[in-house]
């Protein structure tokens, strides 16, 4: 074969790799574009599904092998605009996402430094919040909070009496803190502890914490420190300080004192 005809036959070569190549990619692609349009439905109803099967953990209404969705008809979401604290329709809350709606400009504020004690930078203008009947009669009121752990942002959930002031529990769903040391916020026998402590003092501040060492047997606001993870206790007490706080869900649950006949 002479050298030309060679020549040829490896450009021919190189030209049929490059289309297989190619069409190998185009191909893949479509695919997986396609797969995730016709997931995403799913992936919304899982989310959905997790979401309130998360409500229900805390209201203290799941057991395995419920149906989620009879189960949680007994609980309403509602959007709450927390700078007012009164009930919001802009949105759906059972679909507001409110980690968008943070870093969007006219749904989201920047938390002043001096605020951000949960150190979460920016927080969306609205939230929801699933407010637990039994017979037409408020049973509790749930509150989504998350704030800086050591290692990572925790998010859960705050479960509170219908006075808004009474703590029924503290659940958290996501974090990336330690086995073993931070993650000790989600032994239940912790957790457990959380049930009928006071959120504020008498003069109104946030008064609940996770104490270093052991609570005050009997204290109205005191829970055990997690031993050797002080900061990730530390992180939990100005989470829940803060959304409890003025610039938190304060109206709101000011509001929900004031409509149970609390001492407002
Ligand atoms: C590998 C490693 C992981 C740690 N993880 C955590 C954690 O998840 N939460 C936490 O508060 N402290 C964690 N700590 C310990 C902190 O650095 C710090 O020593 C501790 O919070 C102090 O708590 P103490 O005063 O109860 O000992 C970790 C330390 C190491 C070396």
């Amino acid at each position: 074969m002479s050298i030309t005809a060679l020549a040829e036959t490896s450009i021919e070569q190189t030209r049929l790799t490059l289309i297989a190549t190619i069409s190998v990619s185009l191909v893949c692609s479509i695919l997986v574009s396609a797969s995730a349009v016709v997931l995403k439905p799913r992936q919304l109803d899982n989310q959905e599904l997790f979401r309130q099967r998360i409500v229900l953990e805390v209201a203290g209404l799941y057991e395995p092998g419920i149906d989620i969705g009879e189960a949680f008809t007994r609980i309403e979401p509602r959007l709450v605009e927390l700078e007012t604290g009164a009930y919001s329709d802009i949105a759906d809350p059972a679909t507001f996402d409110a980690a968008e709606a943070a870093s969007d400009p006219e749904l989201g504020i920047e938390i002043p430094a001096a605020e951000d004690i949960a150190v979460i930078r920016r927080r969306a203008r609205f939230s929801p919040v699933y407010v637990v009947f039994d017979d037409d009669v408020i049973q509790q009121v749930i509150l989504p909070v998350h704030g800086a752990g050591l290692w990572s942002t925790m998010y859960g959930f705050l479960a509170l009496e219908p006075d808004g002031r009474t703590i029924r529990g503290l659940q958290f769903y996501e974090h990336a803190e330690t086995a073993g040391l931070g993650d000790q916020v989600d032994r239940p026998e912790w957790r457990a502890q959380w049930a009928g402590k006071r959120l504020f003092n008498d003069d109104g501040s946030p008064a609940v914490r996770v104490v270093k060492g052991q609570a005050q047997p009997g204290s109205d606001y005191q829970i055990d420190g997690l031993s050797g993870a002080t900061l990730t206790a530390r992180g939990v007490t100005n989470l829940v300080h803060y959304w409890v706080g003025p610039t938190g869900f304060g109206p709101y649950l000011d509001r929900l004192a004031r409509e149970a006949g609390g001492n407002e």
